[in-house]
């Protein structure tokens, strides 16, 4: 989630709307930085490849369908003034049933923009496991590896360093009393999941109570996305949403430090918080 990794890679030549093209990168989000990181380089080097055929290209925005952002219908916002956007999913594991909502989602991008002038073209290209051409790149790639001279084995060594032990700590269960799920599910990122994780841990983190009795989990899809973003409080039980920045802090301090469930945003699950 760094600045940098989210920005488009743009050709300043091409940025009137000319003959523009846009390709929106999409890929899963991970939790860890360097996935974004990962995503942009690619972003990069498809920049490069396309330009080097002679397309005018305005961008190559990389996208998420989940954990990360910027999601889907912010990467189109940043394409919007190319003439077609190309939708380019890179993702693994492919799931139909996602990519059957990720066009759901185009849909509605276009309808929120009917009465635009130049409205782009939106094509959403076939998705990377279905690339006839990837056996081959995969194939270049072992060959490759095979004849390099300095391809070297996994050391198979068996003795006392400190990569064959994992730390004692690692056997110790923590303190905390509750664990509380957050979905990064695709719709819950397309109503702002991501971008309000930040405001939960800084809640938690900010609050000595909270901080000892809360352990923050991230998850995938829960299934009722259409109450997300969605919130979960374990032991109890009780599912909350939508959540907003204004009502993070105060429903959860309210159930962890006060034991009260808020009615207006339970979605399921016990009125009442029992204590254990
Ligand atoms: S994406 Fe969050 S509940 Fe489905």
């Amino acid at each position: 989630m760094t600045t940098p990794t989210h920005l488009p890679i743009t050709t300043d030549a091409a940025a009137d709307k000319g003959a523009s093209l846009a390709i929106v990168l999409l890929s899963r989000g991970a939790a860890y930085a360097n996935g974004a990181t990962e995503l942009a380089e690619l972003a990069q080097r498809l920049h490069t490849a396309v330009t080097a055929q002679g397309r005018s290209l305005l961008m190559v925005q990389p996208a998420f369908v989940d954990r990360s952002q910027p999601a889907l219908p912010e990467a189109l916002d940043l394409c919007a003034a190319a003439q077609t956007i190309v939708i380019l999913p890179v993702m693994v594991p492919d799931e139909p049933s996602l990519r059957r909502w990720l066009h759901k989602l185009i849909m509605r991008w276009r309808a929120s923009h009917v009465g635009i002038d130049d409205r782009p073209r939106l094509i959403f290209a076939q998705p990377l496991l279905q690339t006839p051409q990837l056996a081959d790149v995969l194939a270049l790639t072992v060959q490759e590896v095979l004849t390099r001279p300095d391809a070297q084995d996994v050391p198979g060594v068996v003795g006392d360093d400190d990569w064959e032990h994992d730390p004692k700590g690692w056997s110790m269960v923590p303190e905390h009393q509750h664990h509380v799920l957050w979905c990064m599910g695709p719709r819950c990122a397309a109503k702002g999941a991501v971008q309000l994780w930040p405001e939960l841990a800084h809640t938690v983190r900010e609050s000595p109570g909270l901080k000892k009795k809360v352990m923050l989990l991230q998850t995938s899809c829960q299934y009722p996305c259409n109450h997300g973003p969605l919130m979960i409080v374990y032991p109890g039980g009780q599912w909350y949403g939508p959540m907003d920045r204004s009502n993070i802090a105060p429903v959860l301090s309210q159930h962890v430090l006060h034991d009260q469930v808020n009615e207006d945003l339970r979605v399921h699950g016990p009125r009442t918080v029992v204590r254990i």
